[in-house]
């Protein structure tokens, strides 16, 4: 295996030249630099990922903790993360706390004991004890999807700040909402995700604002959990429909909302959207596939992971600039699970 000495001497230069070469350290005139790619790439020369790490202290790795990997939203995010990382010369290690607060904190220490230069978190829905770990550790931070009340925990204003990404809930709810209640629905019910994260929250207040523009009263027996599965949706929607006056309309806050609610629908002999009409966030491959159709919101996954990474990265090269959140538009994607007959739409929403 070449060495880094062998390199130098094929380039006629030190070994730290190469060193500042590889690492980006100090500038290298141009021609001494292309002399030292060169004789790289001549000898075969793989740099030493620890060796380096030692001098930059920086392992060019990101750590990415997300919950349910195999949720199709969290795997576009996933593909995201990976894609923007690696177009920046970082590895990712990845670890699924599955929404456990206690798993997640076990999970982001040891990312942060691999010496990860920053972390992208989902955090879960009870995460003061991750964010005051993250504080005290001044770890470069993104959280990603839920967004948090960081300074409510630290009890700071001040560094380390964190910055955070997410798409739209509230305005593409209401959508969804309002796009029922103009087909004639009084009776519209959410099916939301876990109490405590923001996106659940958030597509609640959307729900509410979506039956107020529409001048429905609301009821709050309307309005139900799934625990972020498809088996607590799955009991929710049964609750739904148990109802003296059960719902005509569904929101199902998010896919695996959606997958609950449509076994539910299902094991009560119900069809969609002639007995039930059904609108969701989140569109997944294959709500293309079912019958009919799923009337959806798409989140942005892959731009949502990539700019996760660009904020990370941002953070790292300025830790003192201003904290930022990130907000990124979802796009209504009408197909027929609502009603409505076969129309192919895709519009972003403003
Ligand atoms: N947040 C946002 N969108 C989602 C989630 C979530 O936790 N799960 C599935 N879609």
């Amino acid at each position: 295996m070449p060495t880094m000495a062998d390199v130098a001497r094929s380039a006629g230069v030190s070994v730290a030249t190469v060193s500042h070469v590889l690492n980006g350290t100090r500038p290298v005139l141009p021609h001494t630099r292309q002399a030292v790619l060169d004789a790289v790439e001549e000898l075969g020369y793989t740099p030493n990922g620890l060796a380096r790490s030692l001098v930059t202290s920086r392992t060019r790795s990101i750590g990415l903790a997300v919950s349910a990997i195999s949720n199709p939203y969290f795997t576009e995010i996933l593909q995201g993360v990976e894609a923007s990382a690696l177009e920046h010369g970082y590895s990712l290690l990845i670890a699924d706390p599955h929404d456990d607060p206690v798993h997640e904190l076990r999970a982001v220490r040891l990312l942060h004991e691999r010496r990860v230069d920053g972390v992208i978190v989902a955090p879960s829905a009870a995460p003061r004890e991750l964010v005051a770990h993250l504080a005290r550790h001044a770890v470069p931070t993104v959280f990603l999807d839920r967004l948090v009340d960081t300074e409510a925990i630290t009890g700071a204003a001040g560094p380390p700040y964190f910055d955070q990404i997410c798409a739209d809930s509230a305005e593409p709810t209401a959508r969804l909402v309002s796009h029922l209640a103009g087909l004639g629905h009084r009776r519209i019910a959410i099916v939301a995700g876990a109490p405590g994260l923001s996106t659940s929250s958030e597509r609640i207040t959307g729900y509410r604002h979506g039956l107020a523009a529409a001048g429905l009263a609301h009821d709050e027996r309307l309005v139900v959990h799934g625990d972020s599965t498809a088996e607590g949706a799955q009991r929710a929607t049964a609750a739904l429909l148990s109802l003296a006056v059960p719902p005509t309309a569904l929101v199902t806050a998010n896919n695996a909302m959606t997958i609950g609610a449509l076994r539910a629908l299902r094991e009560h002999g119900l069809s969609v959207p002639a007995d039930m009409a059904l609108c969701c966030f989140d569109d997944f491959d294959w709500a293309e596939l079912f019958s009919p159709r799923l009337t959806a919101v798409a989140q942005p996954g892959r731009e949502l992971g990539a700019r996760a990474v660009r904020l990370l990265l941002d953070r790292l090269a300025d830790p003192d600039r201003a904290p930022r959140t990130v907000r990124l538009p979802c796009a209504f994607v009408h197909r027929t699970s609502c009603g409505c007959p076969e129309q192919p739409e895709k519009g972003t929403l403003s």
